[in-house]
């Protein structure tokens, strides 16, 4: 599946997953994407991208685990992968991975969290 990125890159109603926390979370997320394509050297912004990740991903998980969610496993081996590709990068960022970033946030949303719509 392949979704285009928004511009501005920032969250609207079409990425909605109906999970207010989740929601919200997923709004921090494109902000701190986007903060780190606005200064590319911020080691800052890199850091706080990657914990917003991690905390999303662990409240995105324990709600798939709590609810018996049967695509629980494909859905955390995304989520490591990501995160482990955020972990290990340094600043400055290159145009491809600000890409990469964007274009895995837009898609992991649209077409792997939408499944979860209404399961959880
Ligand atoms: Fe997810
Ligand atoms: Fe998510």
């Amino acid at each position: 599946m392949d979704f285009p990125n928004t511009e501005p890159y920032c969250w609207d109603c079409s990425f909605e997953v109906f999970y207010a926390k989740l929601d919200d979370e997923h709004k921090s997320l494109f902000k701190a994407v986007f903060d780190c394509a606005a200064d590319r050297g911020s080691a800052g912004a890199l850091s706080n991208l990657c914990s917003v990740t991690a905390n999303h991903f662990s409240d995105e998980e324990g709600m798939m685990k709590g609810a018996g969610y049967g695509d629980f496993a494909g859905h955390k081996k995304a989520h490591d992968e990501f995160l482990g590709k955020i972990k290990g990068l340094k600043c400055p960022l290159d145009d491809g991975t600000i890409h990469y970033a964007k274009d895995w946030l837009v898609n992991h949303i649209k077409g792997t969290d939408f499944k979860y719509k209404g399961k959880l």
